[in-house]
């Protein structure tokens, strides 16, 4: 199967091509990228006035299969993800059971094989069901195919068991990906909203003790500027970390949300507005090296409860473009292939995903197309996903995804 792409913009944040381009595909790969490119008995996608970008590429997803299909499934989730212009995804271990033994992993990928229309990578579970007190076999994970290990939704408590996630991570050569909650303060403050010190204390001691085994910190959904701080400060001392932050927290904060609403309810919090100016500023400053979602969805009911029972967890992964465009590119003036860069070729590295978030010959046509001139307002009835929890709802956002091909094949079309 050939198909060129007209006439689009190709962006491509790894060699800084920004220039109107045609594009061939040749079965799943990327065959070259020309001025003119003839359509002869080939299929044509007329990119004219588009972007086309690698597809995006998101370290930080929650679809709940095995045991929380009524949140999400493979099915709905991976065909959520492609509407938000995601052609490969992380999905993070806490699941029932979690990801933590290479039976439950092979069933997952046997579930991912047969529903899922993009790439989906699990992470693997740094302690047995998440709970932070045996270790799981991490080299049995690796080699049932995680490319990071992660307690995510949990922080592994006992420095004893993080030196030894990232000790596999220094002999794998694989991130570990750290949620930054410091339980024994919040395990107090049920149904407030967390302090910044519960995040960054444990940032702290998590680049500690990256200094002192090694291996590779990537550091989860950071929202508060203490931690974007010491990561910065631990890259120039040279200790190997990276680091996320999702849209919401750089798009929201106490000043333009209900901090007390359900649906805003998320772990970490929105934070202050001066945090969220931080993360924007850490953006700008080339602290960030993706931007991850965290999309978490949920069933109805569990936000229709009052704050404090309510679950944590946004669903966000049909938004990430529209709030990180009309946010970044739009209202802070970043530049474009900056933030593309930071949704394909950045976490593309982190992740290890070798051939892919790039647009060059020889790569996997992971596509997406942007309609930078689209306004749109937020409607969650309209999510593919099965968590319709977002607190951006009704909000007016510019930039939409138009087409998602992944392997060369259509998955999403506007
Ligand atoms: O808000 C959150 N929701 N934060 C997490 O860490 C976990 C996630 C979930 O699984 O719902």
């Amino acid at each position: 199967m050939e198909i060129v792409i007209k006439n689009g913009r190709v962006i491509d944040p790894k060699t800084g091509r920004d220039e109107i381009m045609d594009l061939l595909i040749v079965d799943d790969k990327i065959a070259c990228i020309q001025a003119q490119i003839s359509t002869d008995q080939r299929e044509v996608i007329d990119a004219n006035g588009m972007i086309v970008s690698p597809g995006f590429i998101d370290l930080h997803v929650h679809l709940r299969e095995p045991g929380f299909e009524f949140k999400e499934t493979i099915y709905t989730g991976s065909r959520a993800c492609a509407k938000g212009g995601y052609t490969s995804v992380f999905c993070m271990p806490n699941t029932k059971p979690a990801l933590d033994t290479k039976e439950t992993l092979q069933a997952l990928k046997e579930r991912i094989q047969k529903d899922s229309v993009i790439g989906i990578y699990p992470v693997g579970a740094i302690t047995q069901g998440i709970k932070g007190e045996v270790l799981t076999d991490h080299s049995e994970l690796y080699l049932s195919g995680v490319k990071a290990l992660s307690d995510d939704g949990r922080t592994t408590m006992n420095p004893d068991h993080m030196r030894k996630a990232f000790e596999a991570s220094k002999k794998l050569n694989i991130p570990v990906m750290t949620h930054s909650e410091d339980h024994d303060l919040t395990e107090r403050l049920k149904g407030e909203i967390y302090p910044p010190k519960a995040e960054y204390e444990i940032v702290y001691r998590d680049i500690n003790l990256c200094a002192e085994v090694g291996g590779k910190l990537h550091v989860s959904h950071v929202s508060t500027k203490e931690a974007a701080n010491a990561i910065n400060e631990a890259r120039t001392n040279h200790v190997k970390v990276t680091c996320e932050v999702a849209p919401h927290h750089f798009a929201l904060s106490d000043k333009n949300v209900d901090m007390t609403s359900t649906l805003s309810k998320v772990n970490p919090p929105i934070r202050s507005e001066e945090d969220r100016k931080a993360m924007i500023a850490a953006i700008k400053l080339g602290w960030v090296d993706a931007i991850a979602t965290d999309h978490a969805p949920h069933e109805a009911s569990s936000k229709e409860t009052n704050y404090e029972n309510a679950s944590f967890g946004i669903s966000g992964i049909e938004t990430a473009f529209g709030v990180s465009y009309q946010t970044l590119v739009i209202d802070e003036n970043i530049p474009l292939i900056k933030v593309l860069s930071l949704l394909t070729y950045q976490p593309a590295q982190i992740g290890g995903l070798e051939n892919e978030g790039v647009i060059e010959a020889g790569y996997y046509a992971n596509l997406v197309i942007l309609d930078l001139e689209s306004k749109w307002q937020v409607i969650s009835n309209q999510f593919i996903s099965k968590g319709k929890n977002t607190p951006f709802e009704g909000m007016q956002l510019q930039g939409e995804v138009v087409r998602t091909i992944y392997r060369g094949k259509t998955v999403y079309e506007r």
